[in-house]
C-alpha cells in the first residue's frame, strides 16, 4: 500500500509521527542517513514513521547500561515497551508501597529519544507479587483497582498504551484461572479497563496475549471477549499479538486474524515479536527467519488498524529466548556482536526502504551473518564499514606485542565490530586486551568487547595483543573490518 494512502488513512497518527519527529531535534538529524547498526540511509522508525506507523522494541533497567543496546533502541526504534519494570512486582511488591523507579527510567529514555511507550502490564496472572494471590478473594478486586489506578496516574500522560490484561486466556480459549478469576470472574477484565481508562482517559487500552496471531480457539476467545465488551461500551481500544514466533512456523492467518479484530473498531499491535530458531542458527533459518519478519511487517502495513510492531528485546544477547527455551535463540533482527540480520534488512525492506545487499528473500541471504562469517563476501548483509587499520609492533626475540588502531572511514557508526586478519607464520597470540583474539594463529579475528562496539563514522578504536614467534616479528595483514577490506594508514 502506498505511504501516501495509508497516511491519509491515519491523518492523526501521521501527523503525531510528524511532531514526534519534529520534537526529535538532534536525534532526527542523527538518524536521517545512516543510523546505528543499522542498513546505509534509513532507520526503522523513520520508515515505519512515514507510513504512519511505529517500530518498537523491549528494553529491561539493565540494558540501559549497555551503550551498544541504546545506541541501537535510540535511533532504530520509537516507541519502547519496557521488559519488566511496570509489572506488579516491580511496581508494588507489597501492599500499597509503590516504586515507580525502574519504570520511570525507561520513561526517561524513551522521552530522550523522541520514543513513545507501551505500558506494560497492569494486571497479569505472572510477575504477581505473593501477597496479591494470597489476598482473600473479597479483597482482590480493590487490591487490583488500587494498583490500577496507581500506576496508571503516575504514567498518565506518558504512556501511548496500557496492556492492562495480559495473557488472560488458556490455550484452548478458556480463561486462565489466576487470583482475579477466583475472586470476579470474567468480570475482572471490564473492571480492569473501566479503572485503567478512569485514569488516564488518553492512554490506548488493549488486552495483549500470545499464540492469538492466527485463527483457532484462543484468539477466538480474545475475539469474543473483545466483540462483548464492545457491544457493553467498556473502553478498550486494542489486541496486542505477542508474536513470540518459531523461525517458519508465523500463521498464514496472521493477516486474516489482523482484519477480523480490527473490523471490530480496535487496533491490533505486534506487541512482542521474536522468531526463534535452534542455535547455532543456520543459514537457512536465517533465511526463513528474514521471510518471517517480512511477513509480520506487511501483515500489519496491510491493514489500517495495525498501529505498529514491537520486537521483544533489542538483539539476540538481550533476548529472552535463551532463558526460556533451551536450545533456542537467534530469534531477534540483531546477531551476537548487534549487527542487523537478514531479518532487518527484510523488515526495512517491507517497510519501504532499501539496503544495499541483495534482497534478503533472494537466496544469497541465506549466507551467514557478517559475525559468523566476516570474509564471506560478497553476500553478506550491507554491515561492513570502510575503514583504515594502523599497526604498531614491538618485538623481542621471542615475542612481540601489537597495538592495531581500526578508524572508521565510512560515514556512519559501526555498532559492534569483527577485525580479520591474518598472523604471520610462527606467531602466537597468548593474550589480547580492548576485544576478544581468537584463534591464536592464522586467520585471526578480534571482536569488540561490550565497552568499545561502537565507532562512530570518523572514529577509532584500538586494540592489542601479545604473540610468541619463531623468528618473523612482522605485523599483521590482510584486515578486514565486518567483512570489508580495509587499507593501511
Ligand atoms: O529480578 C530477579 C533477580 O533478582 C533474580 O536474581 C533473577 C534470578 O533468576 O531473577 C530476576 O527476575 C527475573 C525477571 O525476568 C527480571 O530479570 C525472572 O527470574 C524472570 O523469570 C523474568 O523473566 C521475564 C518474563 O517475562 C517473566 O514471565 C522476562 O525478563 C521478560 O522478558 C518476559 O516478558 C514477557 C512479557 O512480559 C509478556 N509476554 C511474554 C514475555 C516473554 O516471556
Amino acid at each position: 500500500m502506498a505511504a501516501q494512502l495509508r497516511a491519509a488513512r491515519r491523518p492523526g497518527r501521521a501527523l503525531a509521527a510528524l511532531a514526534l519527529a519534529a520534537a526529535g531535534g538532534l536525534l532526527a538529524a542523527a538518524t536521517v542517513g545512516s543510523g546505528p547498526a543499522g542498513a546505509a540511509g534509513t532507520t526503522l522508525r523513520d520508515l515505519a514513521e512515514a507510513k504512519g506507523s511505529y517500530f518498537g522494541t523491549a528494553l529491561t533497567q539493565s540494558n540501559l547500561s549497555s551503550s551498544t543496546i541504546t545506541a541501537i533502541a535510540g535511533t532504530q526504534f520509537d516507541m519502547v515497551t519496557p521488559g519488566n519494570e511496570m509489572k506488579w512486582d516491580t511496581t508494588e511488591s507489597s501492599a500499597g508501597n509503590f516504586n515507580f523507579g525502574p519504570g520511570d527510567q525507561i520513561v526517561s529514555f524513551a522521552k530522550a529519544h523522541s520514543m513513545r511507550v507501551r505500558g506494560h502490564t497492569l494486571v497479569w496472572h505472572s510477575q504477581l507479587p505473593n501477597w496479591v494471590s494470597s489476598l482473600p478473594t473479597a479483597q482482590v478486586q480493590a487490591a487490583m483497582e488500587n494498583h490500577i489506578t496507581t500506576e496508571a496516574t503516575h504514567y498518565k500522560g506518558q504512556v501511548y498504551s496500557w496492556d492492562v490484561v495480559n495473557e488472560p486466556f488458556n490455550e484452548d480459549g478458556s480463561l486462565r484461572t489466576d487470583a482475579f478469576t477466583n475472586a470476579m470472574g470474567s468480570g475482572y477484565i471490564a473492571d480492569a479497563l473501566r479503572t485503567a481508562h478512569a485514569a488516564d482517559p488518553n492512554a490506548k487500552l488493549y488486552l495483549n496475549d500470545y499464540n492469538i496471531e492466527g485463527l483457532g480457539a484462543k484468539s477466538d476467545a480474545m475475539y469474543q471477549l473483545v466483540s462483548s465488551l464492545k457491544q457493553q461500551g467498556v473502553p478498550i481500544d486494542g489486541v496486542g499479538f505477542e508474536s513470540h514466533f518459531i523461525v517458519g512456523q508465523v500463521p498464514s492467518t496472521l493477516k486474516a486474524n489482523i482484519q477480523r479484530f480490527t473490523a471490530l473498531g480496535v487496533n491490533v499491535a505486534i506487541t512482542e515479536l521474536d522468531d526463534r530458531m535452534p542455535v547455532p542458527a543456520s543459514a537457512a533459518n536465517l533465511a526463513q527467519q528474514a521471510t518471517d519478519y517480512a511477513y509480520v511487517v506487511n501483515s500489519c502495513l496491510a491493514v489500517s488498524g495495525c498501529v505498529g510492531v514491537s520486537q521483544w528485546g533489542v538483539g539476540d544477547p538481550d533476548s529472552w529466548i535463551p532463558g526460556f527455551f533451551s536450545g533456542y535463540g537467534a530469534a531477534t533482527m540483531y546477531d551476537d556482536n548487534y549487527q542487523p540480520k537478514a531479518a532487518y534488512n527484510a523488515a526495512v525492506t517491507a517497510l519501504g526502504g532499501s539496503t544495499s545487499s541483495p534482497s534478503p528473500s533472494s537466496s544469497s541471504s541465506a549466507s551467514p551473518s557478517p559475525s559468523s562469517s566476516p570474509s564471506s563476501s560478497p553476500s553478506v548483509p550491507p554491515t561492513g564499514a570502510a575503514c583504515k587499520v594502523s599497526t604498531q609492533v614491538s618485538a623481542w626475540n621471542t615475542g612481540l606485542t601489537e597495538n592495531v588502531t581500526v578508524t572508521n572511514t565510512g560515514g556512519s557508526a559501526v555498532n559492534g565490530w569483527k577485525l580479520a586478519f591474518t598472523l604471520p607464520g610462527g606467531q602466537s597470540v597468548t593474550n589480547a586486551w580492548n576485544a576478544t583474539v581468537s584463534p591464536a594463529t592464522g586467520q585471526v579475528s578480534a571482536v569488540n568487547l561490550a565497552y568499545n562496539a561502537a565507532i562512530p563514522a570518523g572514529g577509532s578504536t584500538t586494540f592489542g595483543f601479545q604473540a610468541n614467534h619463531t623468528g618473523n616479528a612482522a605485523a599483521a595483514a590482510g584486515f578486514t573490518l565486518n567483512g570489508v577490506s580495509c587499507t593501511a594508514g
